[in-house]
């Protein structure tokens, strides 16, 4: 059986940081609020000459090193993102072009802060589905252009970065002692598109817009999916929260990632936290988490990973993969 490997990580982040203390300045909010209903405490903001493709380009460069690849070993470039360069041509064309890769193909998936789970999912079908040997996965986002920075319900939760892995074809027995993706459990459900939106657009606006949230509604769906999404990882795989060893979530706030896992029983030091760090960077935030966590040793060979995000639409999912 096929099984899409992790090769390769890597990451980028703006240079720029702008801690809790210098949002207070812009907007009326405090250190001690945005530390306690979210576990924030400074983000990555994109300056001039970093968009999302840059950031992207960076960490698809650094993954690739990790691999011992180049742009040439690849077939695809699937990038997710909902703040690209353009409205179109995608992000990952241009990547694409930033790589010098001019054979393959390249394109976005769309699924705001589940961009990678989605990603890594139709990655692992094109690679599972013999149309692919080597898919570089990129979550790459610069929210910080689309937030309303009078607004300071929204523009102290979200950061820049991107993340990436390089996924490759590799023969395995069918079991979980496996590596590679396990199994990917994807949701949607478009009832709750006016909850966490962006109000603009090519075809209604004509602007680029800015980012709306009912925090409060999505906080109250947000563990139920999450956890939904988890169960139905370990029932497709017949494996447990005791099997884990690390669970890499969504970094959008330390409350939702906190009671997710104390509802499934996984233990609080297994669970990978970034948000402290970076915010609420998107589609960017589980990668770049990845990229901590395995820089840093906790991620070794051989672990179960378990991945997970949830966000506007709603989509949400969870990608179970042994590193
Ligand atoms: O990644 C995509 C998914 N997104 C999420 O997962 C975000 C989910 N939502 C959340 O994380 C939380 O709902 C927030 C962090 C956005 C807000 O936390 P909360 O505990 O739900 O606060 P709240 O919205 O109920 O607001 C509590 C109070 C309000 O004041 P009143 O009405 O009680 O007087 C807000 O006006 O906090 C006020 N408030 C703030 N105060 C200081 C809202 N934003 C701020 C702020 N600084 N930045």
């Amino acid at each position: 059986m096929i099984r899409s490997v992790v090769r390769g990580f890597g990451a980028s982040l703006p240079k720029r940081v702008m801690t809790n203390s210098e949002m207070e300045e812009k907007v009326d909010t405090s250190d001690e609020w945005i530390v306690q209903r979210t576990g924030i405490r400074q983000r990555h903001i994109a300056g001039e000459g970093e968009t999302t493709a840059s950031l992207g380009e960076a960490a698809a460069r650094a993954a690739l090193d990790k691999a011992g690849l180049t742009a040439a070993d690849l077939d695809v470039i699937i990038v997710a993102t909902s703040t690209p360069d353009n409205t179109f041509p995608a992000t990952a064309v241009n990547i694409q072009n930033r790589l010098g890769m001019h054979h393959g193909a390249a394109f976005d998936v769309q699924a705001v802060c589940s961009g990678f789970i989605y990603a890594v999912a139709t990655a692992d079908a094109y690679i599972r589905g013999g149309l692919a040997r080597r898919v570089l996965v990129i979550g790459a986002e610069t929210f910080s252009r689309i937030l309303d920075w009078n607004d300071r319900t929204t523009c102290v939760l979200f950061g820049d970065g991107a993340g990436a892995i390089v996924l490759e074809a590799q023969e395995g027995s069918g079991t979980t002692a496996d590596r590679g993706v396990l199994t990917a459990q994807l949701r949607s459900d478009g009832a709750h598109k006016e909850k966490l939106y962006v109000d603009g657009g090519p075809s209604t606006t004509g602007t680029v817009g800015h980012l709306r949230m009912e925090g409060r509604e999505v906080f109250k769906h947000a563990v139920g999916m999450i956890t939904d999404v988890i169960e139905a990882a370990f029932d497709a795989t017949g494996t447990t929260a005791e099997d884990l060893d690390w669970l890499v979530p969504h970094q959008a706030n330390r409350r939702i990632i906190d009671g997710s896992a104390r509802k499934l029983g996984i233990p609080l030091d297994k669970v990978v936290v970034t948000v402290d760090l970076h915010g609420n960077t998107s589609a960017a935030s589980i990668p770049l988490a990845l990229n901590v966590a395995a820089s840093d040793g906790r991620i070794k060979e051989g672990d179960l990973v378990l991945l997970e995000a949830m966000g506007g639409g709603f989509t949400w999912g969870s990608v179970l993969l042994r590193w």
